[in-house]
């Protein structure tokens, strides 16, 4: 696992997209990549849609989305429309949107992945899959004590998220099975959850458990972000 830290969240936002173009260009012939969601990763999409890269060769998903139509304004996919995806040629691949029946919309959704997404021994295989963290430990939507952490046989599940409702969500098995995963974390508010996941071994915050089982994790941080951590 890396950690790279960086002075400010605008240079860490410039440093992220250099880092996913560069994963973008060898990735392979079919290069692909799970966005998060959420407010940080805005200003690393907003760098990125100016690489210039094979974009019509890229697919772009979600790794995971909140329980709305896709219009709505706490849509992940909203958000990754105006910040990246309306702004290059890539093949998006937004989680549909079934209206009260979200186990469907996340069957659904694995079924989309598996159509363009490797297929490795063990399922689905993403290439770079980038991840944000909640003060609480989430990733994806996988929340602290919410089923979907128990979920091995399946890629993509809907997972009850309490006052937030239903989420639809990359599960442990999916995530880990990708080639690269990026963490990008900023803020001082961040401080804590990354001192206790980076910190400690034995945490076993979602966020960790994923790093943890991931075949190569990098996490991108701000000062601000990275405050806790002591480097000998
Ligand atoms: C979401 C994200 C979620 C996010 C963290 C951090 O749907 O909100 O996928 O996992 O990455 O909650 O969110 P912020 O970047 O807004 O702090």
């Amino acid at each position: 696992m890396r950690v790279r830290v960086f002075r400010d969240a605008a240079h860490l936002a410039e440093s992220a997209a250099d880092e996913i173009a560069a994963w973008l260009r060898v990735d392979s012939d079919r290069p692909t990549i799970g966005l998060a969601g959420g407010r940080t990763p805005q200003a690393t999409y907003e760098r990125l849609r100016s690489i210039r890269l094979p974009w019509d060769d890229i697919h772009i998903w979600m790794t995971d989305e909140r329980f709305v139509p896709p219009d709505h304004a706490e849509s992940n996919a909203r958000m990754a429309r105006e910040a990246l995806v309306d702004h290059v040629p890539a093949v998006f691949h937004p989680v549909p949107h079934r209206p009260d029946d979200p186990a469907g919309s996340a069957a659904a959704y694995e079924e989309e992945l598996a159509r363009f997404l490797p297929i490795g021994p063990g399922g689905i295989q993403p290439g770079l899959v980038l991840l944000g963290v909640g003060e609480d430990g989430h990733t994806a939507s996988l929340f602290p004590g919410s089923e979907a952490l128990d979920v091995d046989r399946r890629g993509y599940v809907a997972n009850w998220a309490g006052g937030l409702g239903w989420r639809l969500t990359s599960t442990m098995s999916l995530l880990s099975s990708a080639r690269r995963t990026m963490f990008i974390v900023s803020g001082a508010g961040k401080a804590p959850i990354v001192a206790d996941i980076l910190g400690d071994d034995s945490s076993d915050h979602p966020a960790a458990l994923v790093s943890e089982a991931a075949r190569d994790a990098v996490w991108l941080l701000d000062r601000d972000a990275a405050a806790g951590l002591s480097f000998d």
